[in-house]
């Protein structure tokens, strides 16, 4: 006889996929410092302003009526106008038509591209210290992220620990260069190795290059895709939140070869029908009429402001050294109070009204605890402000 159940579970009950907690500890810091009338170095946000002429397109593009659904993968003016920048940029030439995909944001192409190419149970390398997203995103897929720590002080590549992480079960490399939250642009050298073992135990390459116009010192950001056999392979992930400073407007793009386009369009449409229609007509404004020189300033701008915060974290005693990329620090939390990084966190927000965010956000449970992440995409005014805050610790 077949045995009843003693105990009837309840239906209504959340999916195994849901996360017992859901405030990251970055919304956490951002809503403790809204609170205290801080200054939020936590959020990449990015508040600095939107070229105007970007700006001008959008609203524009909203009064004569771009208002309504548009293709999943995006407006062909967008489409084109990516395909000729990732050409003249990487010299990676992308079919507008079939191989660029226009998503609401570097988030969407991301999870658009983990649905379309990856399976329950395969295993993703994924770089650490990682951003977020990533390993979550993963994760709520049901795809497995396989953690490839880098060599501290410098966030270097360690290639031996890379190659000793892959099993059988490795599908892809996840690689997110210039990088959240280090700051690490990976080098020729390194974005190599990488190459070399997709190509050995052929694997797709995800690259997340939405920081690719934040380099500074003369680092230079390499598109993996542009390599030698790794066009087919790699998936490039970039936009234009941090670029335009429009994070809030959700547009991002992927590139790739056009085996794999279609089926992440297909996931795209499912979540979110398409990127917001105006939107894409000023980012193709953008990249249609800003001058070379635009991007070159978020550069300058950016190493200047990152000068800034990087002298203030040294003069309030937290050790730091200058990114070559991307636009957070990490820096030592040392003489801060506290046993987690979240608690040292907490401590620098009551003491100085700045908000910064525990390092072991962006490790495996353990590390990460002496780290603290400053986001110095600010305008100056406020940035100055946090800086003279820290001064005073
Ligand atoms: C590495 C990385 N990828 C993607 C994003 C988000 O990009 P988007 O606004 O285009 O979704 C961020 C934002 O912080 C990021 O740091």
């Amino acid at each position: 006889m077949p045995s009843q159940p003693t105990q009837i579970e309840s239906r209504l009950a959340l999916s195994s996929l849901a996360p017992e907690t859901y405030q990251s500890e970055i919304r956490a810091m951002t809503t403790e410092c809204d609170r205290m009338g801080g200054i939020n170095l936590a959020q990449g946000v990015c508040d600095t302003p939107v070229p105007p002429l970007v700006e001008a397109a959008a609203m524009q593009a909203i009064r004569e009526g771009q208002n309504i659904y548009t293709r999943c993968d995006g407006i062909a003016r967008l489409r084109e106008a990516i395909a000729v920048k990732q050409l003249r940029e990487h010299g990676v030439r992308y079919q507008p038509e079939n191989e660029v995909m226009v998503a609401s944001g570097a988030t969407a192409g991301f999870h658009a591209a983990a649905m379309a190419l990856l399976n329950p149970g395969d295993e993703v390398l994924v770089f650490e210290p990682f951003y977020g997203y990533h390993v979550h995103t993963l994760k709520s897929l049901r795809v497995d992220p396989v953690l490839v720590a880098l060599a501290e002080p410098d966030w270097e590549l360690d290639v031996d620990a890379m190659r000793a992480a892959v099993t059988p079960r490795t599908r892809a490399i996840l690689l997110n260069t210039p990088a959240n939250p280090t700051g690490k642009v990976f080098t020729q050298a390194e974005i190599e190795a990488v190459a070399q073992l997709c190509l050995e135990h052929d694997l797709f390459l995800i690259t997340d290059e939405i920081y690719e116009y934040f380099v500074y010192d003369g680092a230079r950001h390499i598109c993996p895709a542009s390599l030698p056999g790794m066009r087919e392979r790699t998936i490039v992930i970039s936009g234009f939140s941090k670029t335009y400073s429009i994070t809030g407007w959700r547009v991002g793009f992927a590139t790739a070869d056009a085996r794999w386009m279609p089926a992440m369009g297909h996931f795209h449409d499912l979540t979110y029908v398409c990127a917001p229609a105006p939107f894409q007509v000023a980012c193709a404004v953008g990249l249609e009429e800003l001058p070379a020189g635009f991007y070159t300033q978020v550069a300058v701008d950016h190493q200047s402001k990152r000068g800034r915060l990087l002298a203030a974290l040294k003069d309030a005693g937290m050790e730091a050294s200058a990114p070559p990329g991307a636009y957070y620090i990490m820096a030592g939390a040392d003489r801060l109070p506290g046993q987690t990084a979240a608690e040292k966190a907490r401590h620098l927000l009551r003491a100085t009204g700045v908000a910064a965010v525990a390092g072991s956000a962006f490790f495996r449970p353990g590390r990460g605890e002496n780290l603290l992440r400053y986001c110095f995409a600010k305008k100056d005014s406020e940035l100055d402000d946090a800086c003279a805050r820290l001064r005073k610790l």
